[in-house]
């Protein structure tokens, strides 16, 4: 007698994030290397071609963040531009998709369109677009435009940009010579010839990050990945079920836009060690002065008096603070304060424990057999499509996910074992773009 066939879990995708200036690296553990160096990159991008990882992602910042006049600890050493540093890996992997944060607020369409583009062409067909939309005046300075878009107008422009792109990208024939073309639209005026034939994808990989109403929508609307936050089982359940929704609005099916939250693994050959790196590792991400500056951040004023194993502030915060300038804001601080302070008076906990337990993003701990079970367990009640790991090392922080749990993600049939495809969009599962002849 035949039973069942056993459930063939949903396809897994796995994302390298590279850990630069953000506060989960850990600088002073002796393995830390450089974060500007080409060797870091290669190594990260490297081990996550071994483990079958549909893309590598790079942030970006556009302007050093200040924290009282001063030029941020993590920011020191520099961030180089993303899309020359991915041209560059395209040369050292073969498979693995390729992909840069780009500002919306602070480009043109027809120059970003052309780098992505090129990237698409010298990497048969791996580029990726995240589309990020901070509009702060900070740092606008850098930019001839400044600050001048609200944050309303973010989103039409970012969608916009997307769209003109994408017009670019259609504008050549199908015979391979370059058509005329046009856009009129509220925020771009432009016309004339594309640069360059259509590339391997068509339309480079869009992502979208950011969690706005507004930004649920544009990604709805027009990307083709959600770099999310939302990494617990119940908020990522919610979230999916939220965004997938949107997407019949614009006559898309749930299976086009991938959601993958950002999370970091400790792994340990017993569950009681991985635990106990897990909050080693916490304590290290999060040092005295560290747990008084993220505080500072969010209330907005000085707060040197403070001890960090004491108590939170009784002072109020401040609405809109400038103190620290440059960082992505996630909501309103006054909300945020609030809800960590309560958290404090609950669980009586300092300064420092209150930054190390609500500033944590979603971890999985445990032996490789818990952490490959529960990721599996993620995907497979729609919390995720898949996920970008967030290393707490550079270069090294993959090596042992990549070694240890991608095989037993691989015997359950959780994962790949092979690349089927070369193009970014094939190890997605996305369909090809109609190209409009
Ligand atoms: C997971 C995640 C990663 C982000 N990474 C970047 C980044 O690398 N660079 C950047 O300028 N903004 C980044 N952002 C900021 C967003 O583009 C956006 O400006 C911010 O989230 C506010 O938009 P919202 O109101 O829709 O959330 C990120 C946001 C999220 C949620």
């Amino acid at each position: 007698m035949t039973g069942p066939k056993p459930r063939q879990p949903k396809p897994m995708h796995l994302a390298a994030h590279f850990p630069g200036v953000n506060n989960t690296t850990v600088w002073a553990d002796p393995r830390s290397g450089s974060q500007i160096d080409f060797g870091s990159f290669e190594h990260l991008a490297r081990t996550a071609e071994r483990g079958l990882f549909d893309f590598f992602f790079l942030a970006e910042g556009l302007r050093l963040r200040e924290h009282k006049g001063r030029i941020h600890d993590l920011d020191v050493v520099g961030r180089p531009e993303s899309l020359t540093v991915l041209n560059a890996l395209a040369a050292v992997t073969d498979r693995l998709g390729l992909a840069a944060t780009v500002n919306a607020t602070f480009n043109e369409p027809y120059e970003l369109a052309r780098r992505l583009a090129t990237l698409d062409h010298l990497s048969g067909g791996r580029a990726a677009w995240n589309v990020v939309t901070s509009s702060d005046a900070f740092t606008g300075e850098n930019f001839r435009r400044g600050g001048y878009l609200d944050r309303a107008e973010r989103y039409t422009r970012a969608a916009e940009f997307v769209a003109t792109a994408r017009e670019l990208w259609d504008s050549w024939a199908p015979d391979g010579t370059p058509r005329p073309f046009a856009h009129h639209g509220r925020h771009f005026d432009i016309a004339g010839e594309f640069t360059l034939p259509r590339s391997p994808q068509g339309h480079p990989v869009v992502i979208q990050a950011g969690d706005s109403d507004e930004g649920r929508e544009f990604a709805a609307s027009s990307a083709d990945v959600i770099f999310t936050r939302h990494g617990t089982l119940d908020a990522g359940r919610a979230f999916y079920a939220d965004v997938k929704r949107r997407l019949a609005r614009y006559g898309r099916s749930p299976g086009d836009l991938k959601i993958m939250p950002g999370v970091t693994v400790v792994l340990g050959d017993t569950a009681t060690e991985a635990r106990e790196r897990a909050e080693e590792i916490r304590w290290q991400q999060v040092s005295p002065q560290t747990a008084l500056l993220t505080l500072e951040q969010i209330w907005g004023v000085d707060l040197s008096g403070y001890d960090p194993d004491g108590p939170l502030p009784d002072v109020d915060p401040v609405a809109d603070p400038q103190l620290s300038q440059g960082r992505t804001r996630q909501g309103d601080s006054v909300a945020t304060a609030e809800k960590w302070r309560a958290l404090a008076q609950e669980r009586g906990l300092s300064i420092r424990q209150t930054v190390i337990e609500a500033g944590a993003r979603q971890s999985f701990v445990g032996t490789p057999e818990q952490v490959a079970a529960e990721l599996t367990e993620f995907v497979g009640r729609d919390a995720a499509d898949g996920f970008i790991l967030v290393p707490h090392l550079t270069p090294g922080g993959l090596d042992e996910f990549v070694d240890r749990v991608v095989p037993l993600l691989q015997e359950r049939g959780a994962f790949r074992t092979a690349y089927e495809g070369t193009t970014l969009r094939s190890h997605l599962g996305l369909s090809d773009p109609v190209w409009k002849a």
